[in-house]
């Protein structure tokens, strides 16, 4: 999306009407321009109203990311807050050459090529998604860090409770659920040297509110907070709290790893002692019910009598029963 979009976008989010001349006065540029780029905004799933006489109008005002209030809540993070990028774990990634870089947050409001786990798209709203990315570097190596995705769930669990939010669950390793359908993802990916450091690029997406295209898109059972709640959250608000959990959790893990957050993972955990079937990396499917989880992070799968460890890796886990929950 262009940049003049988001200029225009801005402007239209008083929720009020605002004549195509108007704006295209106020931006120095022709109606047809403005008509244009406006046309572009219904593949990111945002409501426009035109009306004759009146002109546009956005059906849902987009509550945009505030850098300033970002920069100043958490400047241990050097927070840098973009319209559009193609995805925010590789911005992290590209900026921190060398390790030079200790902490960076890197939030965007759309994304264009958003990655999911396991080569997966990753699909949002413009305006009803939080995308972003954290990159910390740790003193261990990568081996240390298998524990990671499961710690980061924990603080997604916490600042959801915080934001009012009870029920969501942790699908192991690292999926956040609302009744089995899925709020939160999370991606991490390393890079390091095998005796360490470690730098992790921690990416987080949050479903807000999901516009119905956006929904059509994701080929998997899939929930947002407006459907939980009942209105839509304010995006500052919950991402300030999810980056408070966050940071505590990642403190905590740097000091003792995942054992002292294995509890309340465990706490939160929606497939406990349930039947479930794990999809390896090649396609084959171990049938077994889940006993737990170890404290570097692994799960436990019993099967028959035998008690399997399982790396997360490319691993997915489904219900035991076919049907997608
Ligand atoms: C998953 O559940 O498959 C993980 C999804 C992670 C999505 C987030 S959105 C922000 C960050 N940038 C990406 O490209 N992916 C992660």
């Amino acid at each position: 999306m262009k940049p003049l979009t988001f200029a225009l976008l801005r402007r239209l989010s008083d929720g009020t009407f605002h004549s195509g001349e108007e704006m295209a006065r106020e931006l120095g540029i022709s109606r047809a321009t403005v008509s244009n780029a406006l046309a572009e905004i219904k593949d990111w799933d945002v409501d426009l109203a035109r009306i004759s006489g009146r002109g546009y109008r956005l059906e849902r005002p987009i509550e945009w990311i505030d850098a300033a209030r970002l920069a100043q809540a958490f400047p241990e993070l050097n927070p840098q807050v973009l319209d559009v990028v193609d995805s925010t774990n590789s911005v992290c990634f590209r900026g921190a050459d060398q390790g030079a870089v200790h902490r960076r947050l890197v939030v965007a409001e759309l994304q264009t090529g958003g990655r999911g786990r396991r080569g997966r798209a990753w699909r949002a709203t413009l305006g009803g998604s939080l995308l972003f990315s954290v990159l910390w570097r740790f003193d261990q190596p990568a081996v240390a860090l298998s524990g990671l995705s499961l710690a980061v769930g924990v603080a997604l669990s916490r600042a959801l409770k915080a934001a009012g939010i009870a029920g969501a669950a942790l699908k192991w390793p690292n999926d956040v659920l609302y009744q089995y359908r899925k709020l939160a993802g999370i991606l991490i990916e390393l890079q390091g040297d095998a005796l360490g450091p470690t730098t992790a690029v921690i990416g987080i997406g949050l479903n807000v509110r999901l516009g119905a295209r956006t929904r059509d898109a994701i080929d998997q059972a899939v929930i947002d907070l407006a459907t939980i709640v009942g209105q839509v959250p304010s995006r500052n608000a919950l991402l300030h709290q999810v980056l408070r959990d966050l940071g505590a959790v990642l403190r905590e893990f740097e000091a003792n790893g995942f054992a002292g957050l294995r509890e309340e993972w465990l706490a939160a955990h929606a497939y406990q002692g349930k039947p479930v079937r794990l999809v390896l990396p090649g396609g084959d499917v171990l049938p077994g019910r889940v006993e737990g989880i170890t404290e570097d992070g692994a799960l436990l799968l019993l099967r028959g009598r035998e008690l399997l460890r399982i790396n997360a890796g490319e691993m997915t886990l489904r219900a035991a029963s076919d049907a997608p929950r």
